[in-house]
């Protein structure tokens, strides 16, 4: 079984890079997500590995075969790369049942014998129960059934990788819920590595080993899902995962040289502290930030000299951050300076009490049953809360509210970039 490496491999068209510059191992009999939003790069991606994209320049290996090699000139096809695909608009034929639908691919590989196809077929039916309606013709199967289908034809003749490109888009929220967890299965028992595009953070939290989460091109982040959720590389990334989205709160200070707690000033004026869980040196911390900046300008630097460098048409910012206000104050955000920080608070990390902490009125408040999300307002800022249970708050009503002792992020303003988690006091 194959692990897939791409070093170095970047697609751009005229000076758009759809990919740029993306290092990945994608490890055996893994389950990875691409991730990001609406044309980031991710389909891009999977038809470079899966040969339907050839790439500017770089390197493909699959297993121990290298597939892509710009500098080499090697570019193996599509068909010899063992890999199935199934799009997002996996197209069954209507003219066939579904057991010639499974058998279909098979019998074009002209591998197997009607006896070894008939076995294949029926295997891959019973993984993804689909055996009860194999004289049925797609259009008497329910959609459900139907992409159930298609992944059987994808399995069929067991290729060793398997790119899904948003296979569960077109179904109902409960039918995705069941699917993927039928593909979780599939992934247990047919010991395959799966790629898997989505734009839907939720199904790559719950389905990966591993998510690339991918923005303009640029790796982001590659971790396993709670890791990105709980440290969070950068703000993009800490905005882009968790439903309900994650508060951001700017903060201005410095470290105190003895505690090594930041101490800040927030929401216009309000004193807090930061204590970092796993202590941060900040001087060490802006020394490894410059370094790592120089680093990338002095890599594009040397690109900069070959001649056949194209400038990047689409430019990487630092991601635009948006601070929940109850009314527009006007007010725009300057240039940050290194003093400057935006503190990360997952809405399960906002604490609604009695007394202590911030005072705070609620805003709204909506009880789901399981949980309920509160909206508190703090003088004329909006914090997101989540509290498990059927809570029931008035609206209007005064409130306390206390951050937890961990898990706080504490980013720089300047790059965008996690320093550390923590707890804070305000
Ligand atoms: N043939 C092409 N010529 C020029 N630009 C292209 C071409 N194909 C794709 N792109 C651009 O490359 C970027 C990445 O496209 P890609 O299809 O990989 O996005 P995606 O992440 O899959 O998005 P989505 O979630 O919308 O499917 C897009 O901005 C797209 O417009
Ligand atoms: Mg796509």
């Amino acid at each position: 079984m194959p692990k897939i490496v791409l070093t170095d491999v970047t697609k751009r068209w005229g000076n758009f890079y759809g990919v740029d510059h993306l290092d990945l191992v994608i490890d055996d009999c893994s389950f990875v997500t691409l991730l990001g939003p609406s044309g980031c790069g991710k389909t891009t991606t999977l038809r470079m590995i899966a040969g339907l994209e050839t790439p500017t320049s770089g390197r493909i290996e699959i297993g121990d075969q290298v597939v892509f090699d710009s500098e080499k000139g090697i570019n193996v096809p599509a068909n010899k790369r063992h890999v199935g695909f199934l799009f997002q608009n996996y197209a069954l034929w209507p003219n066939m049942t579904v057991y010639q639908n499974i058998a279909f691919g098979l019998k074009n590989l002209k591998k197997y014998n009607k006896q070894e196809i008939d076995e294949i077929v029926k295997r891959v039916a019973r993984v993804v129960k689909i055996e009860p309606f194999m004289d049925r013709y797609p259009a008497e199967l329910s959609g459900g059934q139907q992409q159930r289908v298609a992944i059987a034809r994808t399995l069929a003749p067991e290729p060793q990788v398997i790119f899904m490109d948003e296979p569960l888009s077109n179904l109902d929220a409960k039918l995705r819920l069941e699917m993927r967890a039928e593909l979780q299965r599939l992934h247990l028992t047919t010991g395959r590595t799966f790629v898997y595009v989505t734009h839907d953070q939720m199904e790559a939290m719950t389905l990966a080993s591993k998510i690339c989460l991918i923005e303009n091109g640029v790796l982001q982040q590659y971790d396993p899902p709670l890791t990105v959720y709980g440290r969070p590389n950068n703000l993009f990334v800490a905005d882009f995962v968790g439903s309900p989205s994650i508060n951001f709160i700017e903060a201005a200070g410095a470290q105190n040289a003895e505690s090594g707690d930041m101490l800040l000033t927030v929401f216009d004026g309000k004193p807090a502290s930061f204590r970092f869980t796993k202590a941060v040196s900040m001087g060490a911390w802006r020394e490894e930030e410059k370094r790592a900046a120089d680093a990338v300008a002095q890599a594009k630097a040397e690109r900069a000299k070959d001649k056949k460098n194209v400038e990047k048409g689409n430019v990487d910012k630092v991601f635009d951050y948006q601070i929940m206000r109850v009314e527009d104050d006007g007010s725009v955000k300057r240039e940050p300076t290194e003093n400057d920080y935006v503190i990360g608070v997952r809405p399960e990390m906002i604490e609604i009490a009695e007394e202590g902490g911030l005072e705070a009125e609620v805003y709204s408040a909506m009880p789901t049953g399981m949980e309920t999300t509160v909206r508190v307002r703090v003088g004329n800022f909006l914090l997101t809360g989540v509290v498990f249970g059927g809570v029931t708050y008035e609206i209007g009503s005064k409130v306390h509210v206390k951050f937890k002792k961990e898990g706080i992020m504490l980013f720089s303003r300047i790059s965008g970039k996690l320093i550390g988690t923590g707890g804070l006091d305000v």
